[in-house]
């Protein structure tokens, strides 16, 4: 039995921007989209709220963020005083948002779906978009099947509960209810760095978890890849 999970590695190394493309790729999303100061934007799963502070000081308009891992909430707020206390943030799941019926213009889900029940969290994030409202996902798909030894292989290393491959996504979106659902390209360029804000007693047994992350990546190459998706309800 691991003694920390990889979202707890993710949160013990302080990884800023941990999803695929980092925050260019947040940035170049957004720069296709028509975000106003009187829109309100959910980041769910938002980490250390590098992408909601973004999001609130680009576009000056009124953003929440949730998340539910201890480590991640208090460097996100440790991180959100220096930055004028711009975004809501607020300690809850995905699967049972604390917000009414129709309230955000926008939900953004970066690298955080496939930790939790993906179906309650769809059916969550479609409950609490307006009529008019989008979802923008960034999430880790399979690039082709895969056998079932390598797929619980890598939910095992992550801790997801699902791994879809580009239709499967699709399927679960529209069964949520979203109706359009586009494929959003972004271009990026080198694989940036990420940037971290390191807890100060860090654990030698994280750097096992590097390297085992370090395998998984170059055993999987080719074979997963990142998927942003575009849905309105
Ligand atoms: C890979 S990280 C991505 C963090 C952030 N979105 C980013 O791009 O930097 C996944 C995040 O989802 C959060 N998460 C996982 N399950 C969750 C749940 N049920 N409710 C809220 N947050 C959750 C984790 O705590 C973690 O911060």
């Amino acid at each position: 039995m691991k003694k920390y999970s990889y979202i707890d590695f993710l949160a013990q190394c302080g990884v800023k921007s941990a999803h695929p493309g980092g925050m260019t790729c947040t940035e170049r999303i957004f720069e296709q989209e028509s975000i106003t100061a009187d829109m309100t934007i959910l980041d769910v799963g938002s980490g250390l709220g590098e992408s909601a502070n973004y999001l609130a000081k680009r576009f000056g308009c009124c953003v929440y963020a949730i998340e539910n891992h201890p480590i991640m909430l208090e460097k996100a707020k440790q991180r959100m005083k220096e930055t004028e206390k711009r975004v809501m943030l607020k300690e809850a799941s995905i699967e049972g948002l604390p917000f009414e019926n129709g309230f955000f213009d926008y939900v953004l889900s970066e690298s955080v779906l496939m930790f939790a029940s993906v179906k309650k969290a769809l059916t969550e994030c479609y409950r609490v978009l307006k009529d008019s409202g989008v979802i923008i996902l960034n999430e880790m798909t399979l690039l082709q099947p895969f056998p079932e030894n390598e797929k619980r292989e890598l939910m095992s290393f992550y801790g997801f509960t699902e791994c879809y491959e580009i239709n499967q996504w699709k399927n679960q979106l529209h069964q949520v209810g979203f109706t359009k659902i586009d494929i959003v390209s972004v271009p990026l360029e080198q694989k940036q760095a990420n940037q971290i804000d390191l807890s100060l007693e860090l654990d030698l047994e994280l750097l096992d978890m590097l390297d085992e992350h370090e395998h998984i990546l170059k055993k999987f190459d080719g074979k997963i890849g990142n998927l942003i998706l575009r849905c309105e309800k």
